[in-house]
């Protein structure tokens, strides 16, 4: 009972984005249809659960991060009646499934804001959200100095003069969190979907819910620092006052036992993080370490044993992703081609290997690289300092079969993003016809994860290790070994159980990783 109540602090967690999965209608958008017909690709992959990306009605400015209405489904993408089949379709393959849900602002859509726009400055309507009369003898200024985490002013101007708040887009105003009503419909919004059975939640912006009630400027040296960022004040994020928001979502997910949350807590500060996992709070926080530390086995050993520290002093599950759909792909990121992939094969073994749960992000494990895209086919408002430019790379719709786009994706000619030609090799028919595919080596590492033993242990030691390698043990006895030297280096003794390239001669080449019992 305990065991399967506790799925989530050791589950393999797919991130699917939506738009980008499968499409079932032709319309060239993934649906949730199209996620239902591939739930079968799911299952023989061996993940435990799904993170579905926002799927309400909405504007698509932020392509759904923009939400309209909290509590029902897009057409572009189905009906309710089709996210209970979804549901329900997973759960019979014994795959949980979580959604992503955005607290920190609404569309501009949304009833709310237009109510806010049609009432004057300090009705209720306006409450729900930040208005703000703006400084300077006009009030032509902005009210402070915050940037959009896109890009310009945090700060858009309305008709009658006064000013309202956008952490994003200016179509995504952030909700005022110190009202009770905002508080009160997001449980309601979070009930309705755990009435409907889904095992628990994404929350989107996480560590930005709150924010202090004067409004004080921000230093704008934490614009472009991100791993850094704790070390500059930024009244923007990270306020303490979030805790007691994150701390209300626990009690209600505590009335539906076996459900978790997960928050986007986007923090590299280790006392931070362990806070907002600490008992009452959010059951996981993203850890975005791993992504952001390039290939060198002496850095990932580092930020292993970071993020492995922080999380088991609260005793929290650690968490780990390589990517997801605000960051490039790791194949690009590990330099692209050849070698890229076979960074991006050994990272899967590495992180596949550690203690926790693990995010994969859809497409990974087809070791997909970044799209290419020109700024005319890119729909993405995002795309800033930290996000390396259009975040639409990462989201190009996944190769199924076939040797043309769009690669058995849709049934129709276009798709939402274009899809690269040079793809054909990468498609799911052609990698479940080959042994040694990425994603026969995802399957194999899944299973073993899941099933082998020496996969125990909720921390890892480290043995002696050539130069520019690892030796990382878990618990259990599993030995992961990573070479990100330039030279082939000699393995440890022991059966190799799976490796990301070929092993000659009890040999790891370099940009490999191997597991070993
Ligand atoms: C989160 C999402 C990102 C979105 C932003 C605004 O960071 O992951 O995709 O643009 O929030 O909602």
């Amino acid at each position: 009972m305990t065991e399967a109540l506790d799925w989530w602090r050791t589950a393999t967690v797919y991130q699917i984005y939506v738009r980008s999965f499968a499409d079932s209608n032709g319309d060239g958008v993934g649906d949730l249809e199209g996620i239902r017909s591939r739930l079968d690709y799911l299952k023989d992959l061996g993940v435990d659960a799904v993170w579905l990306t926002p799927f309400y009605p909405s504007p698509m400015v932020d392509n759904g991060y923009d939400v309209a209405d909290p509590r029902d489904v897009d057409p572009l993408f189905g009906d309710l009646a089709t996210f209970d089949r979804l549901l329900a379709d997973a759960h019979a393959r014994g795959i949980k499934v979580t959604v992503d849900v955005v607290p920190n602002h609404t569309s501009s859509q949304h009833p709310w804001f237009q109510a806010a726009l049609a009432s004057p400055p300090g009705s209720p309507e306006r409450a729900r959200y930040w208005f703000r009369d703006g400084k300077g003898p006009d009030g032509d200024e902005p009210p402070n100095n915050w940037q959009s985490c896109f890009k310009g002013p945090a700060w858009t101007r309305v008709a009658d003069g006064q000013w309202y708040l956008h952490l994003f887009t200016p179509e995504q105003p952030d909700l005022n969190w110190s009202n009770p009503e905002v508080v009160a419909d997001f449980h309601r919004t979070l009930r309705f979907w755990l009435d409907r059975g889904v095992d628990g939640f994404r929350i989107d912006v996480a560590h930005g819910m709150a924010k202090p009630a004067d409004l004080p400027d921000m230093d704008p040296r934490a614009m472009f620092n991100v791993v850094e960022h704790a070390n500059y004040y930024d009244p923007r994020l990270n306020n303490e006052g979030v805790l007691e928001l994150h701390e209300g979502i626990r009690r209600v997910l505590d009335e539906y036992p076996g459900t978790a949350a997960i928050g986007e807590v986007w923090t590299f500060d280790d006392e931070q993080m362990s806070q907002y996992i600490a008992p009452g709070r959010l059951h996981l926080g993203f850890d975005f370490r791993l992504a952001l530390t390039e290939f060198d086995a002496d850095k990932l050993r580092a930020a292993i044993d970071r993020s492995l520290a922080a999380p088991l002093s609260v005793g929290a599950p650690p968490t780990w992703t390589l990517s997801n759909h605000d960051v490039w792909r790791q194949v690009s990121r590990y330099g692209d081609g050849e070698i890229g992939l076979a960074r991006a094969r050994a990272m899967a073994l590495v992180e596949l290997a550690l203690p926790g749960v693990v995010y994969l992000y859809n497409g990974e494990e087809l070791g997909l690289p970044n799209g290419p895209l020109t700024e005319e086919q890119s729909t993405d408002p995002g795309g800033t300092s930290d996000m390396q430019g259009s975040r639409d790379v990462a989201r190009i719709p996944l190769p199924w079969s076939g040797d043309m786009p769009p690669f058995g994706f849709t049934t129709g000619q276009r798709t939402w993003l274009p899809m690269p030609v040079e793809w054909a090799d990468r498609t799911v028919e052609k990698q479940e016809a080959d042994r040694s595919s990425t994603l026969w080596l995802y399957r194999d590492a899944l299973r073993l994860r899941k099933t082998h033993p020496a996969m125990s242990g909720d921390t890892v030691s480290w043995e002696d290790a050539p130069p520019g390698c690892f030796v990382m043990r878990r618990e259990g006895g599993l030995r992961c070994v990573l070479n990100s030297s330039d030279a082939p280096v000699d393995l440890p003794p022991g059966e190799v159980l799976l490796a990301s390239s070929q092993v000659q001669d009890g040999k790891l080449q370099p940009n490999a990783a191997a597991w070993l019992v």
